[in-house]
């Protein structure tokens, strides 16, 4: 715990903070990512595995369906407790309480900005808007959970009238919304400090990231007491986002020492979950569920990490449910594609190692990407072995029939050419389908996760997919690219069965041939 004793001198950190998740209301806000009611169930039910203490399920006002969803979800019999948002106005309050939440986030703005501009209140008049609406959803029996809009652009001396009049009329916690993102870590600590200094229920923070400060803002934020912080899965929300959970519960975990009740091994899946559901695709350098976060290239990186994993990891892989790649490149050094080798069965010699290394760095050099089987390929070839031809896709036509469409392929793995159809909503799922139908007749093989990241549809920047397969509990990641995203997923499947193969010295071999799945 690299700076706890430092932090534990400077403030008084609690043993544990309360984690308010709100992918499904302010994530759900984000630009372009509207989940169907059986995503939201889904990913409630994610939420709930994954140890969050409050799911803020949505803003049940904006419409018939997003009311139905939250008042399911209310219903679902989940551990943690289920919140909708309301603005201080009664209908909200109503709507809210039909859908059977524990708690109501109930908010109305407090910055001079937003009054004038957006609610033409007086000051006056939103205080007692925020006080009696906070009375009449205490009335019904339900917790309340009060945020000041734009807390932080808000006179700090009428924000502390505020929180201590909703204090009074019942509010059970208080937040403070970073609403554009413009709080410095400096100033939420400050802000949660006066506002403990107001009142006397717990207090949380909401952050945006406009200007990439909303998980540092957050971690401020329980430096100076709070004790309940607002996050989404992947950072997602309106404009640049909000907090990151991973982020945050991950750097309470281990740079703080501050528990949460977060299961860090579940986090990597409920990412993956989000983004496939939100469409909302994680950026390959983010913290802890990026692509990269735990990928290694250079050299000297990949001989730190086999000499001990914590000369370039900060905490395992494992930690958070992910394993450890290594990729080829440019960058590459002799220690990498030796453990490679070694891992396959090569005895490794000096001088053939020298040439794989050369060829990988000539491809790296002109610009292509190289995977495991890529290396794999390339030593069969130098060792003299017989060459196990590539993996590919020999044939893959989808038509659409009735709405669903129907993918028919070939494959050529491991010599042997195999055959499947699938039938999915869209082209990369029925031929995901189809390719996991092939690989059937060759391999035991199970798919554990899948991605694409579509590109512009041409030869330079094109769709690359990513697929783990595992036969009992080797894993393989299989990789596919090629300016039409159903060919990727079909070739990274190959991909990853070839490597399975290869790994596997007893696999259920059937026949070879053509056979048809
Ligand atoms: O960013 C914000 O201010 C909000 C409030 C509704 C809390 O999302
Ligand atoms: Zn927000």
């Amino acid at each position: 715990m690299a700076w706890k004793n430092l932090l534990q001198r400077e403030y008084l950190l609690p043993e544990r903070v309360y984690i308010f998740d709100t992918t499904l209301r302010d994530g759900e806000q984000t630009p372009g990512a509207a989940l169907r009611p059986e995503d939201k169930i889904r990913v409630a039910e994610a939420l709930d595995e994954l140890g969050v203490d409050i799911i803020e399920a949505g803003f049940p006002l904006v419409s018939k369906g997003e009311a139905e969803a939250v008042k399911t979800i209310a219903n679902m019999g989940l551990k943690a407790k289920i919140c909708a948002l309301a603005r201080a106005e009664k209908i909200d309050i109503d709507t809210a309480l039909n859908a059977d939440v524990d708690w109501i986030h109930v908010f109305i703005a407090t910055s001079d900005i937003h009054l004038e501009h957006k609610l033409r209140l007086t000051r006056e008049e939103a205080l007692e808007k925020a006080r009696s609406m906070v009375e009449y959803a205490k009335q019904h029996g339900v917790t309340v959970h009060f945020s000041a809009e734009d807390a932080t652009r808000t006179e700090p001396s009428f924000l502390m009238r505020v929180f201590r009049e909703v204090e009074k009329a019942g509010a059970d916690s208080i937040d403070i919304p970073d609403t554009v993102g413009t709080a410095l870590p400096y100033a939420m600590r400050y802000l949660v400090r006066l506002t403990k200094e107001n009142v006397n229920v717990p207090v949380s923070v909401h952050c945006h990231d406009d200007f990439g400060l909303a998980v540092a803002n957050s971690l401020a934020g329980v430096e100076a007491g709070a004790e309940i912080i607002h996050a989404t899965i992947n950072g997602i929300g309106e404009r640049a986002g909000n907090a990151s959970l991973e982020e945050i519960v991950s750097a309470l975990n281990f740079l703080y020492g501050v528990k949460t009740n977060i299961r860090l091994e579940n986090l990597y899946k409920t990412s993956r979950l989000v983004e496939k559901l939100t469409g909302i695709t994680v950026p390959k350098n983010k913290a802890i569920v990026g692509d990269n976060a735990f990928s290694h290239e250079s050299g000297i990186h990949v001989h730190g990490i086999l000499g001990s994993p914590h000369t370039y990891e900060p905490v395992m892989p494992e930690s958070f449910g992910r394993r450890r790649r290594i990729v080829f490149g440019k960058h590459s050094g002799v220690h990498g594609v030796e453990a490679l080798l070694k891992e396959y069965g090569f005895t490794v010699e000096r001088e053939k190692l020298r040439q794989i290394l050369a060829r990988i760095k000539e491809i790296g050099d002109s610009g292509g990407k190289v995977s495991e089987e890529d290396v794999l390929s390339i030593a069969t070839q130098v060792y003299g072995k017989q060459t196990l031809e590539r993996s590919s896709v020999r044939r893959l036509s989808i038509s659409k029939v009735d709405g669903e469409y129907d993918a028919a392929c070939e494959l050529i793995v491991a010599h042997e050419i195999v055959a499947g159809r699938g039938a999915g909503s869209n082209p990369v799922a029925a031929s995901l389908r189809a390719a996991l139908k092939a690989v059937e007749n060759i391999a035991d093989v199970q798919l554990v996760d899948y991605k694409v990241l579509s590109g512009m549809f041409d030869e330079k920047h094109p769709a690359e997919a990513e697929v783990i397969l595992k036969i009992k509990d080797t894993e393989a990641v299989g990789r596919g690219l090629d300016k039409d995203p159903a060919v990727a997923i079909t070739s990274a499947i190959a991909s990853a069965v070839h490597q399975l193969l290869l790994s596997q010295s007893n696999y259920m071999r059937v026949e070879s041939g053509h056979r048809d799945g």
